[in-house]
């Protein structure tokens, strides 16, 4: 089993003992990798779809049957019994949805969130500040030209204020390499957004785009 940089960045966001639920689980890598490193023992693994499903049972048999897992079919929180995990995982999908799963959740999503999307970011950190979440920590990885943000949320029922630069760079922006090239991407698609604005003559889109390169160029 390979246990990809990603992954590895949502596990060290993991606290040692943790009941995790591990929403569109697919092969069920995370809860795997993190019960053979001793850091959970039980879990609920679960997805939408039942080939995922059966994929991540085969692999808890086959590679760690010491889990003592629960399987549930089911979208985002919906079939997943409430106070059954103390924290749940939701990664490796799209902002928008990841934001919609949590929104559907109600109060089955209050409880600690890690959160790895792998496009629109911006849209799931507006989710979130406006819907009484806060971030506590984001983490940055690379893996070859993909950058990724890992994000550590807790709800706490109050709204926080955001820049337009922070729905972007979020709030937490280590001075590391692997942020510099998050900033470097998001320089990179400002730049796209800010030829295409040039030729249609949207001045607002414009600005927008050069803000976004400014600030990234901060941190490269
Ligand atoms: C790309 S995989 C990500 C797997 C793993 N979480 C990771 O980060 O490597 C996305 C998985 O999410 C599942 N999924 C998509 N929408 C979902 C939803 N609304 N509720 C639960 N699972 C969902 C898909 O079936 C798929 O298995």
């Amino acid at each position: 089993m390979t246990v990809t940089k990603r992954i590895k960045a949502i596990e060290s966001l993991v606290p040692y003992g943790t009941r995790l639920l591990d929403v569109g689980s697919d092969h069920a890598l995370l809860p795997i990798s993190l019960c053979l490193s001793g850091v959970i023992s039980q879990a609920v693994i679960s997805d939408i779809n039942q080939g995922p499903l059966d994929s991540g049972k085969r692999n808890v048999a086959q590679l760690c049957p010491k889990l003592k897992a629960d399987f549930v079919l089911s979208d985002g929180f919906a079939n997943v019994e409430k106070g059954s995990y103390d924290l749940a995982a939701i990664c490796g999908m799209g902002g928008e949805l990841i934001a919609r799963i949590i929104n559907d959740g109600g109060d089955k999503a209050r409880v600690p969130l890690i959160l790895q999307p792998m496009t629109h970011a911006d849209d799931l950190r507006k989710y979130l500040w406006e819907n009484g979440f806060e971030i506590k920590e984001e983490r940055f990885v690379c893996e070859g030209r993909r950058v990724y943000c890992v994000i550590f949320c807790n709800y706490t029922g109050n709204n926080s204020r955001y820049s337009y630069s922070d729905l972007y760079f979020g709030k937490h922006r280590p001075k590391t390499a692997e942020f510099a090239a998050y900033a470097k991407k998001l320089a990179a698609a400002a730049e796209k957004r800010l030829a295409g604005c040039s030729v249609s003559g949207d001045l607002a889109g414009a600005a927008e785009a050069e803000s976004i390169i400014a600030t990234a160029k901060e941190y490269f």
